[in-house]
């Protein structure tokens, strides 16, 4: 089968498609035929080996596991003998490393569900890292109901999750920043009102959130504490600068009423059982910036590192279905 390799840690352009091995389902996996991926930023991280010490967990000196990609959907093509939830020919979505492939081996009990009936391939692969990671992160703050929540980077893929989800999940009053050109799309996402960052600075209107996201980890504590209610609470997705946020945390426990956590993204499959419903009931949607072929995944990489995609960047990667009989 055709996946996207990369044997070493670097650049995008250590990125490769190539003929690897077909994985076959074991006792309880369910093998997927992957019609489209997406490329991340938890895929470029991850990659480029951003942080040092993810290299524990990813290998040290080169990667343990050589198939990129994490987000798919796609067609069940064959079951493990002890499968009981899923039959050849279901339409799947879900989370698994190295899904950026013809096909990938997902564990029954792992992060996979039935595709949201109304959405595409691509569009339903391009839904579960985002609002995933968004709704780890905003458990944080519980509750959230009637709360006063800013999002900060609300175009990106976590942003454009937790927007959705603050207003039609949790039920919060949702302002979002992003840029001028991202204001219409993050305003039909459910934000009450949102901010153009290139116009106005929210640190400098006066207005007091009980909640601030920043989804992409770009504003510190100090510079948004003023913004915060007493009692309010800053969520960041990054360790920022020098991994400086988890000592924030750690110090606003125990000095001052307003406290800063780090959020940890979680992917569990009752969590996406909660998405696949929201996406059926409309309450959820996937946002897509661009579509790329699975032989460009080097530009692909190079777009998404530039940190300037709107939600999801999704790769093709079977041209059409098969006919399941
Ligand atoms: N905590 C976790 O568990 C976890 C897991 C995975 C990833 N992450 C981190 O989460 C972050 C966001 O991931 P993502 O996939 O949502 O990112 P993303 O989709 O690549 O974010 C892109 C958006 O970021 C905005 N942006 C770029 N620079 C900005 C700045 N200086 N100020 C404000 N907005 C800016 C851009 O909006 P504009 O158009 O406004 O520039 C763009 O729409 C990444 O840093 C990633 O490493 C955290």
């Amino acid at each position: 089968m055709r996946a996207v390799v990369h044997d070493r840690y670097g650049p995008p352009e250590v990125l490769r498609v190539a003929e690897v091995e077909r994985p076959v389902p074991k006792e309880g996996e369910v093998l997927v035929s992957v019609h489209a991926s997406t490329v991340t930023r938890s895929d470029t991280g991850l990659r480029s080996a951003e942080y040092p010490f993810t290299r524990l967990i990813t290998g040290i000196r080169r990667p343990k596991r050589t198939i990129a990609g994490w987000e798919f959907a796609g067609c069940v093509e064959d079951i493990g003998a002890a499968v009981t939830d899923f039959r050849v020919g279901d339409e799947v979505f879900g989370i698994e490393g190295g899904a950026t492939a013809e096909y990938v081996a997902v564990r029954e009990s792992g992060v996979i569900a039935q595709k949201p009936t109304g959405l595409t391939y691509e569009e339903a692969a391009a839904v579960p890292d985002g609002s995933l990671l968004a709704l780890t992160c905003l458990r944080r703050a519980s509750p959230l109901r009637g709360k006063s929540v800013l999002v900060y980077g609300a175009a990106g893929s976590i942003g454009t999750g937790a927007v959705q989800l603050l207003a039609r999940h949790f039920e919060a009053e949702v302002s979002a920043v992003c840029d001028t050109k991202d204001v219409e799309r993050v305003g039909s996402l459910g934000a009450r009102d949102v901010l153009d960052r290139l116009r106005e600075d929210f640190t400098k209107t006066g207005a007091t959130y009980d909640v601030i996201f920043d989804a992409v980890g770009k504003h510190s504590f100090r510079r948004c504490r003023r913004s915060l209610k007493p009692r309010g609470i800053y969520i960041s997705v990054d360790l920022g600068f020098m991994y400086h946020v988890p000592l924030v945390a750690l110090t606003t426990r125990f000095l001052g009423s307003k406290r800063a956590k780090l959020g940890i993204g979680r992917y569990r499959k009752d969590d996406l059982l909660l998405i696949k419903e929201l996406v059926d009931t409309g309450k959820y949607r996937p946002v897509i910036d661009r579509t790329y072929a699975l032989d460009e995944i080097v530009e692909a990489t190079r777009y998404v590192e530039s940190g300037q995609k709107t939600g999801n960047v999704v790769l093709h990667v079977r041209a059409s279905p098969e006919p399941y009989i």
